[in-house]
């Protein structure tokens, strides 16, 4: 009855879904006259589903602000009805989309389960589960969470490892990909999941005072492209 209770609870008071939708044109690919052009994998949409809080607005401007301000050479916004994946990230990360896309496009479309592998210090995709930072599954597992019984007998936990436990209690998931180093908790946060910025980033995550996030902007030249003005400070 109490966890009856909790799950209500959970969704409606501590957690509300802002969407993202994006579709991967073909990733272009540098090519000179000399050589042939390389074929590039067909391209593919990605739904990007960001939890946060209903009363973080300004998290939420921000984070709108952000993918705003990137100009997307690989990547446009569109909605649709059936994605090839969905990603579920926090409000606490900050995703280089056109690496991600970069990275996505040769995978598997399907029974795909991407991320940062937890434990921390685990290279082993199937040992344990992806970290709630940022997991990316194909259509095909989203459909089966939503039509298969294990979940539902399963609902108490944290949400990335219940995740991970029920696709290896249904033996789904034949294909993971763990993405160290290029995912990983910002610098000095949490211990051996934390590391650096690297340039080949795709998410930093734990990203919780603005002077982190203020670092992480600057080394990604993120700003850059804004051109400067009486009205905002850079
Ligand atoms: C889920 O739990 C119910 C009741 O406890 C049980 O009858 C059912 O067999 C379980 N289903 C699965 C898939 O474990
Ligand atoms: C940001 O720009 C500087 C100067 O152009 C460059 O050296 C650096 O590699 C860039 N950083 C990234 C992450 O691309």
């Amino acid at each position: 009855m109490l966890r009856l209770r909790l799950i209500p609870y959970t969704l409606t008071i501590s957690a509300i879904i802002v969407f993202m939708f994006f579709i991967v044109s073909s990733i272009k690919y540098t090519s000179n006259p000399t050589t042939k052009i390389q074929a590039s994998p067909p391209p593919f949409t990605l739904l990007i589903g960001i939890l946060t809080r209903p009363d973080s607005y300004d998290r939420r401007h921000f984070l709108r602000l952000i993918y705003a301000t990137r100009t997307q050479s690989t990547a446009t916004f569109t909605i649709t009805v059936k994605y090839d994946y969905v990603m579920k990230t926090d409000d606490d990360v900050y995703l280089r989309l056109e690496q991600l896309a970069t990275s996505l496009s040769p995978l598997p479309r399907q029974d795909l389960y991407y991320g940062f592998v937890i434990p921390c210090q685990s290279m082993n995709p199937f040992v344990h589960y992806m970290s709630g930072m940022g997991f990316v599954l194909s259509w095909d597992l989203v459909e089966w969470i939503g039509a298969s019984l294990i979940p539902l007998n399963h609902t108490v936990g944290p949400e990335d490892k219940l995740v991970g436990e029920w696709l290896n209690r249904g033996n789904k998931a034949k294909n993971r990909v763990s993405n160290k180093p290029a995912m990983y908790d910002y610098p000095r946060t949490n211990g051996r999941c934390s590391h650096d910025l690297v340039l080949d980033t795709i998410a930093v995550h734990r990203l919780k005072r603005w002077e982190q996030w203020l670092d992480v902007l600057t080394f990604f030249n993120v700003t850059n492209q804004v051109k400067p003005s009486t009205l905002y400070t850079l």
